[in-house]
């Protein structure tokens, strides 16, 4: 019986007083048996994902020889999961596709840089060599063109960003590599912290091919050729297997260090693409000399093949010393092309004529000369597997030509001459190292905005005069709709 508070002025008050303490001590007891309960549930839950864990394990030591059923959340591989691979192809859809979440700061400004010297300056750009003050490292800055049209707000185009975004994605020794991106943003007043110009920090390259082009007093020797074009295979076949386009491929944005390794450059026309490629991709790109056929034939569905016709006309100015396709407008271009690989036909180019441009392009019939490709006749020194991929490389049908992987495994880079060793590759003066650079009168990419020409009816007739006395006047018209 409980003990009588010296509250409890009476017998009544200690029973309540009393129940009230047994109903407390029962609720205790609840509360604990409860609570021992939930452990023992956690307890044997645990033990549960242990078997589990151990069955899981089992079933994988024996699996250890064959693929793994269950896709890996763990990448395999020690370098940067959030990278694309070079070894990950088209079909390899065992990747899980890895997106990075923000790691997101203020950019840094671009007075932690010293310029050097002007490397390119002109309507389309401006590049310089830099040096980071805090390390010393030399570098090349490149300033994005801002869009200042009072409909963008933000004043980057989407070039820009697709530039910076396929750069940080990129991660192989023929990819010119970015540090940083850096921003000058008036830092006098950086309360407003306007941003004026945003920069791209790269890895400084000594030349341009085009540079080296130009100014060599012999051309290079077949071994370096090979050289020059297995090394942009291999970075085009890297940017093909992740999914990306170059689409402004020319000698001015391929880069070569003073150690032989070539670096492909300015990604301001690059985008991703899936596969099938979107309908409607601007068919404004490439530089008009590196343009494929079916660009000019104003194609809005394409893919790698636009690259690895561009890659066809840098083999050919490799070789010849000047660029292979000089044309003075769309239809110039066009003709030149036909002139060296033939004019279309049925056999060559099923589908040319579903394109856009090519309803009114009228071939002559029975034609037989002006079909055939002059590719060998324009370059005797070339070895016939050489002229055989460059004749492939510059197929008028887009899918006649070889994907990037396909051109790296052609016997050309097989024969000798076998292609030289980059370490043995020459040296050149560096005049991005050194000096600012004359501005070479070379057409750019199209820039954003700019219309395809709208030309009117062409005579093409007679540009097959050389070729045979019966093809004379036999020539064909093409109207640019
Ligand atoms: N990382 C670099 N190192 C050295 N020179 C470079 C580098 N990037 C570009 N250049 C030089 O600047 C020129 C223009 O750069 P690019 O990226 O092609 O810009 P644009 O879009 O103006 O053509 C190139 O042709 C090359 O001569
Ligand atoms: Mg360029």
């Amino acid at each position: 019986m409980a003990s009588k508070s010296r509250w409890a002025d009476t017998e009544e008050d200690a029973a309540l007083e009393a129940k009230i303490k047994r109903e407390k001590e029962e609720k205790k007891r609840l509360k604990a048996e409860k609570a021992r309960k939930a452990a023992e549930k956690a307890q044997a839950e645990e033990a549960a994902r242990q078997r589990t864990l151990q069955a899981q394990q089992h079933e994988e030591d024996l699996d250890a020889d064959r693929p793994s059923k269950r896709r890996k959340l763990t990448p395999e591989h020690d370098h940067d999961p959030l990278k694309p691979t070079s070894q990950s192809q088209g079909g390899d859809s065992g990747k899980l596709l890895r997106f990075e979440a923000g790691s997101w700061g203020p950019a840094r400004s671009v007075e932690n840089y010293d310029k050097l010297n002007d490397i390119e300056e002109g309507a389309y750009g401006w590049v310089a060599r830099a040096k980071e003050i805090q390390t010393g490292k030399v570098v090349a800055l490149k300033r994005l063109k801002l869009d200042d049209s009072p409909s963008n707000r933000v004043g980057l185009p989407e070039t820009g960003l697709r530039e910076i975004q396929i750069l940080k994605d990129c991660s192989h020794r023929n990819i010119v590599s970015l540090h940083e991106v850096v921003v000058n943003d008036g830092a006098s007043d950086s309360r407003s912290r306007k941003i004026e110009s945003i920069f791209l920090v790269l890895e400084f390259v000594e030349h341009d091919l085009k540079s080296i082009l130009e100014d060599m007093s012999e051309p290079f020797l077949a071994s370096e050729v090979k050289t020059l074009l297995r090394q942009l295979g291999e970075g085009v076949a890297y940017l093909h297997d992740n999914w990306i386009l170059h689409r402004d491929l020319k000698t001015s944005n391929l880069l070569l260090n003073n150690r032989g390794q070539l670096k492909i450059a300015d990604f301001g026309m690059a985008r991703y693409v899936g596969d099938p490629a979107p309908p409607k991709l601007t068919q404004l790109v490439v530089t008009l000399w590196y343009r494929s056929p079916e660009l000019l034939l104003g194609a809005k569905t394409y893919g790698n093949a636009v690259d690895m016709w561009s890659i066809g006309c840098i083999f050919g100015e490799l070789l010849a010393r000047e660029p292979l396709l000089q044309g003075k407008n769309e239809v110039d271009e066009l003709t030149q092309i036909f002139e060296l690989c033939g004019i279309p036909t049925d056999e060559s180019w099923p589908s040319f004529r579903r394109l856009p441009n090519a309803r009114s392009l009228r071939v002559p019939k029975g034609s037989s000369a002006a079909t055939g490709s002059v590719i060998r006749a324009r370059f005797p020194l070339l070895t016939a597997a050489g002229t055989a991929l460059l004749n492939g490389l510059l197929s008028l049908d887009p899918d006649k030509r070889p994907s990037a992987r396909e051109m790296l495994r052609h016997e050309y880079f097989v024969q000798d001459p076998k292609p030289k060793h980059e370490a043995m590759f020459p040296t050149f003066p560096s005049k991005a190292g050194q000096e600012r650079r004359r501005r070479r009168e070379t057409p750019n990419a199209p820039g954003r905005g700019q219309k395809a020409a709208e030309l009117g009816s062409v005579d093409f007739s007679g540009i097959f005069a050389g070729r045979e006395r019966e093809e004379k006047g036999g020539g064909f018209t093409l109207r640019m709709l």
